[in-house]
């Protein structure tokens, strides 16, 4: 044993058996196995998520038996044989299993798929043939955030095949093909580079970040400079005045209301005060309470009604409320009072954590000196412009002086739209002029990152005798937390959405987020239409129990559709695939009603129940431009390569877009390869959020490969029906007249080397909504229905899903297989948002105390893909990733009322909060 120079720590010359080749490390003792895999190794494939046994992302063999290696004392494991993703692929061919992953899709965001294939291939060795349920119980301790599980467990149960991918579809058949993820290799093998797998190899320090341990506190800081100075090997202690711009950030230009680092008032548990730099044994070695800040903790405002009677929360306010949003149209109260019928209720929600499996991370470091002086970051994120905008806001340069490079993202859903370590790492880089990487811990995650919104929802409905949707009046109130993020898009989504996908004559839609003490919150697959969705879905039940209408069939007769006009005043002229959502559901509806009402001849405990959720939602942003640019370029040596910033956060865009040019240029898939998301080298193509990529930025990659074969026919003088076959350096064009040859190293290259540049912009046509919200706030919308069907226990309130069924309108399918995940993956997470998820801040810090699905939660599901092609999207296609989630927990309600006959006002539905509402009827029943 000796000591660590870097920490003082004892070490100890260990020898290790990984992956079959005898490795010696000298580390401590107590080190964690998945540090010293991925530090001392360099072994990146193995993954950490929570680094306390919750997540099984970095799961090992040990002896052949699965492990969490984040649980391990290495000297734990000396002399034991450990196996990792990085020994699975042998000789470069990937393992049956691997490519059973890729064929089936169970890679997604891809950073829970080392634990995947690790907890699988344990249980393949013990059982090579296992059935579903071993499968699932074989998974049970790996989570996984994206996919719903389904395509991960079909790909366990189909590994005899060792084909790595169907062929490449031929030109023109791209767009429809299940083609496998073009990105899909690096995350079955371990090679694809998530944010925390590099950095910069000389000079890099850690940074650490002092935060404030109250929801509420002023903030004094004392002589930083003299105490950095008494701690040896601390390089920086920054605070407020060392930013160097701007001392902001936000998401809205005339919005930073969200400091870098806090100057004498903290507004949320966890914000961030002091950055810290050095090597990462000093930083650990610090106690935070040496560090000479001071937060005096004052009375905070938690929840709305708090916020409705607190002091500002933010100077030069009148109150606490952010923004309000509104949509009217009609006579409501007229409406209302002439209805036959008048439904009303109050749902509230809690905060949601994205749980993405990949904490926020990345590394910063300059470049050039002086005027040329530049910032490059490395980091996990869903938006690479808009960093690259605020990152030269706090640092007060210019845009161009900025360069983000994003890494293969570990699970986004709108929470790495906001920034976390950006301005963080930014700062820290620009003024200690080191090379700086952070990687946030699990609860640093969860304390400090945007969340969906808290929400209390009212709404009224009125209908005629024969169901018609007279008259819908809704309000919703968001808790926005500390800063305004996300807030605004929310309170301007909402009304818009409010009635859900139906015509109603009458309609009032208000909103408003509440500044409070709660950490930020932001977008979260769905911006407010989640909950907003769950009044409107059990009013409708409620309407159709009343009336004596079968619940699907009350939704079809109020369906908006083609010709129909949305309560902004908007006509919908095409692309309205709702009723035939509805009408694709029909059959499972009808076999889901004859199970529970077998059911029902039990009177025991358990009860079964079947529910629908219907829901509509916009593409895009809302009223506001919002375009994307590609670029598909061919070089003298016929490389030909899409310049493509549409970030994949796993939901496939680096796979449709390449389908989407391939297509529209009339080139096999196979030729394009692919430049994405960096800021230097790719146009901005906008935000991974809003459903927008497939639609928004498909439709610029289509256009930027019909731009390119224009090109090309042009220099051929051929006609539009001519097809293009692209060999080396050579375009063969051939139509009625015969084949001609452009040998592309004749033509005239630009400084970057291409000869030709398709280049595709798309804007969405919409127009901004007056005060009373009318205009057109989208070009257009998704549509789907799902129902479940459910197994309650009434004696202990739990609720099981046992199947679901999800009819989706996409207007055109682009990659089935990439739909169908979307759509998994959607459900999995509104499931959490009906059952499971409840994020307490100050209380929920890690994954065994916020629960998600888990393999053994999800049901069954079926997929129904409804293709109503949109005029304005790429072949057709609209959004998919937030409607996936929209209508899942209305559904599990919908059934749970069925199944008990109770509203639980409030979700997630805890055990504790059915049996109360059961026994409150029980109760009632017996008065
Ligand atoms: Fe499993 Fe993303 S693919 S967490």
């Amino acid at each position: 044993m000796r000591d660590d120079p870097a920490g003082g720590m004892t070490t100890e010359s260990l020898d290790l058996l990984v992956d079959g080749a005898s490795r010696r490390v000298d580390v401590a003792p107590a080190k964690r196995l998945s540090r010293v895999l991925r530090e001392d190794l360099g072994q990146t494939g193995t993954k950490v998520g929570c680094d306390a046994g919750d997540c099984g992302a970095c799961t090992v063999l040990v002896d052949g038996e699965a492990a969490c290696a984040c649980l391990i004392p290495v000297a734990q494991v000396r002399g034991c044989s450990i196996e990792t993703i990085g020994g699975l692929s042998e000789d470069g061919q990937l393992s049956p299993l691997q490519s059973s992953f890729l064929r089936h899709g169970a890679a997604q965001c891809g950073i829970c798929t080392p634990g995947m294939l690790m907890a699988a291939t344990a249980l393949l060795r013990q059982n090579p043939a296992p059935s579903r349920e071993e499968v699932e119980d074989g998974l049970g301790g790996v989570l996984c955030r994206c996919t719903g599980y389904q395509a991960i467990v079909d790909a366990v149960l189909d590994t005899r095949s060792n084909q790595v991918r169907p062929d490449d579809p031929p030109a023109m058949e791209a767009v429809g093909a299940r083609a496998v993820r073009r990105d899909g290799v690096g995350k079955v093998d371990g090679t694809a580079l998530f944010a925390d797998d590099i950095s910069p190899p000389e000079r890099t320090l850690d940074l650490r970040v002092v935060r404030c341990p109250y929801p509420a506190a002023a903030v004094t800081v004392g002589d930083l400079d003299r105490w950095q100075q008494s701690v040896p090997g601390l390089v920086s202690a920054l605070a407020a005045p060392a930013v160097p711009g701007s001392n902001s950030f936000g998401i809205y230009p005339d919005l930073k209301d969200q400091p870098v680092l806090v100057e004498n008032r903290a507004r949320f548990l966890g914000e961030a005060a002091i950055l810290l730099v050095g090597p990462q044994p000093v930083l650990d070695g610090i106690d935070p309470s040496d560090v000479p800040v001071t937060f005096t903790e004052v009375d905070a405002v938690i929840g709305i009604d708090a916020a409705r009677d607190a002091e500002p929360l933010h100077p030069g306010m009148d109150d606490n409320v952010l923004i309000r949003g509104r949509v009217a149209s009609g006579d409501i109260k007229g409406a209302l009072r002439e209805s036959d019928v008048v439904v009303s209720g109050t749902w509230e929600t809690s905060f949601v954590e994205h749980a993405y499996i990949e904490p926020e991370a990345g590394w910063a470091r300059c470049t050039g000196e002086g005027g040329e002086r530049r910032i490059e970051l490395f980091v996990t994120t869903q938006t690479p412009y808009m960093d690259r905008d605020e990152v030269a806001h706090v640092l007060g340069i210019a845009p161009e002086r900025v360069r983000v490079i994003p890494s293969v993202v570990g699970g986004g859903f709108g929470g790495k739209l906001d920034q976390s370590v950006q301005p963080l790492l930014a700062v820290a880089a620009w003024v200690t002029g080191h090379p700086v990487r952070i990687a946030y811990d699990r609860p640093e995650s969860m304390a400090t990152t945007t969340k969906r919104h808290a929400s209390e929802i009212h709404a009224t409905f009125g209908f005629a005798t024969d169901g018609t949707l007279t008259a819908a009046e809704i309000h919703g109130d968001f808790d926005t937390g500390a800063y305004a993020s996300w807030g605004p898009t929310v309170a301007g989504r909402v009304p818009v959405h409010a009635t859900g996908p139906y015509k109603v004559p009458a309609v009032k839609a208000t909103s408003a987020a509440w500044y409070t003490n709660a950490p930020p919150a932001g977008a979260f697959r769905g911006f407010g239409v989640p909950q907003v969705a769950l009044g409107h879905e059990a009013l409708m039940d409620e309407a159709a129990d009343r009336l004596g209408i079968d619940r699907l069939e009350i939704r079809r007769r109020n369906a908006i559709a083609a010709g129909d006009k949305t309560p902004t005043g908007q006509t919908l002229e095409a692309s309205v695939g709702l009723v035939a959502c509805l009408d694709a559901l029909a059959p499972r509806w009808e076999e889901f009603r004859n199970i529970v009402a077998a059911s029902r001849r039990d009177h025991g405990p358990i009860r079964r129940g079947v529910g629908i959720g219907v829901m509509w939602y916009g593409c895009g942003n809302t009223s506001m431009s919002n375009p994307s640019t590609l670029w598909l370029t061919l070089k003298a040596t016929g490389a030909l390569t899409l310049h493509n910033g549409a970030v994949d956060i796993g939901q496939g865009s680096y796979t449709i877009m390449a389908q989407i040019a391939a297509d529209a240029a009339g080139l096999p898939l196979s030729d394009i390869s692919q430049i994405t998301g960096d800021t230097d080298l790719t146009p901005d193509a906008g935000k991974t959020s809003a459903s927008r990529q497939t639609f928004v930025s498909g439709k610029a990659a289509e256009l930027a490969g019909a731009d390119l074969r224009q090109s090309l026919l042009r220099l051929a003088n051929a006609g539009q029906e001519a097809t293009l076959r692209l060999d080396g350096s050579t375009v063969t064009v051939t139509d009625g007249e015969g084949q001609r040859h452009i040998d592309l190293t004749t033509l005239p290259a630009d400084e970057d080397g291409v000869v030709l540049r398709g280049v595709g912009t798309f804007d969405p046509p919409t127009t901004p909504l007056d005060a009373d919200g009318q205009g057109v706030p989208y070009a257009t919308y998704a549509f789907a229905a799902q129902i479940a069907l459910i197994t309650v226990d009434t004696e202990l309130g739990t609720v099981k899903v046992d199947r679901m069924v999800a009819a989706h309108d996409v207007g055109r399918a682009v990659n089935p297989t990439l739909v169908e995940g979307q759509i998994h993956g959607g459900i999995a997470q509104g499931l959490g948002l009906a059952l499971m998820e409840e994020y307490l801040p100050g209380r929920t810090a890690n994954l065994h105390d916020y629960l998600i699905p888990t393999v053994g939660d999800m049901p069954s599901i079926e997929c129904l893909l409804i293709e109503d092609p949109e005029p304005h999207g790429p072949f057709g296609a609209k959004g998919i990733g937030e409607p996936a989630l929209v209508p899942t927990a209305p559904a599990i309600l919908g059934a749970i009322r069925d199944a008990t006959g109770v509203v639980v006002g409030k979700v997630p539905v805890l055990p504790h909060r059915l049996r109360a509402a059961i026994r409150a009827q029980q109760s009632e029943a017996a008065e």
